[in-house]
C-alpha cells in the first residue's frame, strides 16, 4: 500500500509537539517536540517523499530539538546532513537523544550563531555539494536573508530550499515576497495553511567570491 498524507499526519501527531496549545497536538516528553502544524507539515513531507529526488547532502539551519530533522528523514532520503543551531532553544537538549535516531550521516554539527564568519568558513569546503536546505533559524528579515545567503555559498544549481514560517512571521513573509520576484529562485510549492512552508528551487550557482579587481577587469 502506498504512503498517504493521512498516514504521515498520524505519525506527526504520534511524534509529539513542542507545545500542545501552540501547535494543536500533545507534547510528549520523549517525543520529537515538533514545531509544526500536522496538516501543513504532513502535506510537505508527503510532497518531499513522493515528488522530490533524494538528497545527497543537506544543510539544516535552526533545528531546536532536531525533531523535524529526524521526522523528514524517516520519509525523505538524505544521505548526509550539516546541522547549524545556536543551541539556545529550551528544547535543544533533546537533540542529543534525537540525533542518534536520525536516518542520515551527520557530517558536521555547528552549535553556533549561523551568522558568524566561523560557520561560513566551516562549511565552505562543501561548496557546490548541498542539494537540499531547510532554513528555520533566525526569523528576522535580516537574519533570514543572511541564512539564505549562507546557504547560497554551498548549494548547487537546482538545489531545493525550504523556508519555514513564510506565512505566519511578517519578516519571513517579506523575504518570501522578495524571493517571488528573484530570478534566481523558483517557487516549487507553497504549503500555506498555518505557518507557511515554502519550497524553492535555486536556479543560480554562487561561485567563489571574486575580488573587485577581477569583477572590473574580468
Ligand atoms: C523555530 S526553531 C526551529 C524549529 C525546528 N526547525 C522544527 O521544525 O521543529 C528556531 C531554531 O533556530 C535557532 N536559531 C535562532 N537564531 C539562530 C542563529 N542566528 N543561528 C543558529 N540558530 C539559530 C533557535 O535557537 C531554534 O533552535
Amino acid at each position: 500500500m502506498s504512503l498517504t498524507q493521512a498516514d504521515i499526519k498520524q505519525a506527526v501527531i504520534e511524534a509529539g509537539s513542542d507545545h500542545g496549545e501552540v501547535f494543536g497536538f500533545p507534547e510528549k516528553a520523549d517525543g520529537l517536540h515538533l514545531q509544526q502544524d500536522p496538516e501543513e507539515y504532513s502535506q510537505f513531507v508527503h510532497f518531499m517523499a513522493t515528488e522530490v529526488p533524494p538528497a545527497k547532502l543537506a544543510l539544516d539551519i535552526g533545528i531546536a530539538s532536531g525533531g523535524q530533522t529526524k521526522f523528514l528523514r524517516d520519509y525523505y532520503r538524505v544521505d548526509k546532513t550539516i546541522v547549524v543551531d545556536i543551541g539556545e532553544h529550551p528544547k535543544f537538549p533533546h537533540w542529543d537523544r534525537i540525533k542518534k535516531t536520525v536516518k542520515t550521516e551527520i557530517v558536521l554539527e555547528l552549535i553556533e550563531d549561523s551568522h558568524k564568519k566561523s560557520v561560513r568558513e566551516a562549511i565552505e569546503g562543501y561548496a557546490g555539494q548541498v542539494d537540499f536546505t531547510f532554513i528555520d533559524g533566525d526569523h528576522s528579515y535580516k537574519g533570514l536573508k543572511q541564512d539564505i545567503d549562507l546557504a547560497k555559498t554551498v548549494t548547487k544549481k537546482g538545489a531545493i530550499y525550504v523556508l519555514h514560517d513564510t506565512l505566519a512571521v511578517a519578516d519571513c513573509k517579506k523575504v518570501f515576497d522578495e524571493l517571488c520576484a528573484d530570478p534566481d529562485f523558483e517557487l516549487v510549492r507553497n504549503f500555506d495553511r498555518h505557518f507557511g512552508i515554502s519550497v524553492w528551487r535555486y536556479l543560480a550557482v554562487r561561485g567563489p567570491k571574486r575580488s573587485w579587481w577581477s569583477q572590473i577587469f574580468g
